[in-house]
């Protein structure tokens, strides 16, 4: 298999949610006006906390600097996991359940933080640039690494990260932050960024103008309903992950699912802020569904973590939580 790091310098910031209208003339820039930028990697979530938004440096500079951006002090860069030959590939497991044992764990064993966005089209592991080389001797063993630069994907300088192999730790990872699970129910899906026009209006509706909507369709807080909506623009593919709710505010087809129909629950992590210097919370949550074969995607914002259980396989995610750490 192969890892792939991607030249995109990213910063992850969050936006009070009554400052959002100091910076949406850069966002709707960057989510419906990417021509206009130079920027290839754009995500932007809202949870009940801010806005989050991970950024590459050429984005970021359409966004005003402003004291009500906070900036987490750090660069990061995305790995990806490419697996070989396709042929094979709809058997595999999707999402972070896909990358546990062989990404996170290890990671997570040599105390290396990451940050995860899980997209329609694939898994992005952020860690922080100066832990590159590090990452590189970790995951060595396991991985082709290879460095997209100017562009091309080249064979990684892999000078420090000789001897690669770091002997697996059998450590116990119970999960050691509150979770709790939203009654709504999601949708991880796309677009084809030719229809993204139809639907702009919407899209800023839904980004920028529906918060505190409290009409019977989009439910409130009490009933267990969470405001979640990210949406993701990297390297020209589109990513919306919204709940049941909003999706039905989209026309008809055109937003795609993997298969039709697919909903996922959302296991969120975390009571106080889990900050970003913290390693394993991604591991505890992830390995003990990619033991039990449960798909799942992860998407970590400022404050907390979201991880998106799969409702079709099996075990329902609290009972293969409760079997794991019971
Ligand atoms: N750093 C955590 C880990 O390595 C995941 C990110 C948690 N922090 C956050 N702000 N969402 O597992």
């Amino acid at each position: 298999m192969e890892l792939h790091i991607l030249e995109h310098r990213l910063k992850v910031a969050s936006i009070a949610k009554e400052n959002i209208q100091l910076f949406t003339y850069g966002l709707v820039k960057l989510a419906f006006l990417s021509s206009k930028t130079s920027c290839k990697f754009f995500s932007l979530t809202e949870t009940p906390e801010d806005y989050t938004i991970i950024v590459d440096e050429e984005g970021f500079l359409e966004l005003p600097a402003s004291e009500h951006l906070s900036v987490a002090d750090a660069t990061w860069l995305a790995l990806n996991v490419v697996s070989g030959g396709g042929s094979s590939s709809s058997s595999q497991p999707i999402g972070v359940t896909k990358i546990a044992k062989s990404v996170i764990a290890p990671l997570a064993d040599q105390n290396i933080s990451v940050f995860m966005l899980s997209t329609y089209q694939t898994d992005f592991i952020l860690v922080r640039e100066r832990d590159l080389p590090f990452v590189m001797h970790t995951l060595s063993a396991e991985f082709t690494i290879l460095q997209v630069v100017n562009g091309e994907t080249v064979a990684a300088d892999n000078r420090d990260a000789t001897n690669g192999f770091v002997k697996p730790k059998l450590v116990q990872r119970p999960v050691i932050h509150p979770l709790s699970s939203p009654s709504n129910m999601f949708c991880v899906t796309s677009l084809d960024p030719y229809t993204l026009p139809t639907v702009t209006t919407l899209l800023m509706d839904v980004m920028f103008y529906s918060n505190g909507v409290k009409d019977s369709v989009v439910g409130s807080e009490e009933s267990g309903h969470i405001r979640f909506f990210s949406f993701s623009l990297i390297e020209g593919y589109i990513s919306l992950v919204m709940d049941v709710q909003t999706q039905k505010r989209f026309p008809n087809n055109l937003l795609f699912t993997s298969a039709s129909g697919e909903l996922w629950k959302m296991v969120r992590i975390g009571g106080q802020p889990l900050g970003f210097d913290e390693c394993g919370i991604v591991a505890q949550i992830s390995e003990p569904l990619a033991a039990a074969d449960i798909p799942a995607y992860y998407i970590s914002t400022f404050k907390f973590d979201h991880a998106l259980v799969s409702v079709n396989s099996e075990a329902p995610c609290y009972v293969s939580f409760a079997i794991i750490y019971t």
